[in-house]
């Protein structure tokens, strides 16, 4: 494997956070493969990116790439895992997923029990020798937006059971312009999802700083 600042990253899903994630990485010079099941949408998209972004079906990208960003809805990643079992064995897996889907309110209500999380879901489903990190989905996608390569820097949790990806994993965090900090392993997950005391939409409500974090983790 490359060392983890030149390893090739591709997102998955080009809906909301796949292209916040994808213009964050371009903007700091990163180079990353976008790909989406519309491979036209891949390709125009990469089109308003520039040369750092290279447009690619979903199965292809996930040949190429080491760390693979799965910017789809949790209950899309299970599908995923499915599809493209052979091809993610020993991949990363980066997984920024929310347990939610929108109610009949106007609001999300979360889609599993309420002391699980979707990384311990995710992680149950995980083909042969692929690791997982929970990363990339503790704030909206405004502030994913808008707080990246900001002063002072604001925090982006994350959680793997894997310490081997955490170089990885921060990497990719640093390269979206913000501080990685993990929390712990993948049962700390629903901490850093949804609802969870460091979510933007759980009890954090808003972005932290790195001293900011440090009293709350
Ligand atoms: N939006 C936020 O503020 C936010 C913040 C933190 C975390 N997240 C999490 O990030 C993930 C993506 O959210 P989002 O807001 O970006 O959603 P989104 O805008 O609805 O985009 C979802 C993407 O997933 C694709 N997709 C759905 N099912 C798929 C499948 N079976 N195979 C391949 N692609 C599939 C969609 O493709 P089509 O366009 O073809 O349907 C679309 O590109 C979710 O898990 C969410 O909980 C979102």
């Amino acid at each position: 494997m490359q060392a983890a600042n030149t390893s090739k990253i591709a997102i998955i899903g080009l809906g909301t956070i796949g292209q916040v994630v994808a213009k964050n990485l371009v903007n700091n010079n990163r180079a990353v493969i976008i790909a989406d099941r519309n491979l036209d949408k891949a390709i125009g998209f990469a089109t308003q990116l520039g040369s750092l972004a290279t447009p690619s079906s979903i199965g292809e990208a996930i040949r190429e790439a080491e760390v693979i960003v799965m910017a789809v809805w949790f209950s899309a990643i299970k599908e995923l895992f499915y599809q493209y079992e052979t091809l993610l064995q020993g991949k990363i897996i980066i997984d920024p997923s929310n347990p939610i889907a929108p109610n009949q309110k106007g609001g999300f209500d979360k889609i599993i029990g309420t002391d699980e999380s979707a990384g311990q879901i995710n992680a149950s489903l995980l083909p042969k020798g692929a690791k997982l990190a929970k990363a990339l989905g503790t704030l909206g996608a405004a502030s994913l937006a808008h707080a990246a390569n900001q002063q002072p820097a604001s925090v982006l949790f994350y959680a793997t059971d894997e310490a081997s990806i955490n170089e990885a994993v921060e990497n990719l965090i640093e390269a979206n312009g913000f501080v990685p900090v993990r929390v712990g392993g993948l049962d700390q997950s629903i901490r850093i999802e949804v609802l969870g005391d460091l979510h933007e939409f759980g009890a954090l409500g808003k972005t932290v700083t790195v001293a900011e974090a440090e009293g709350k983790i």
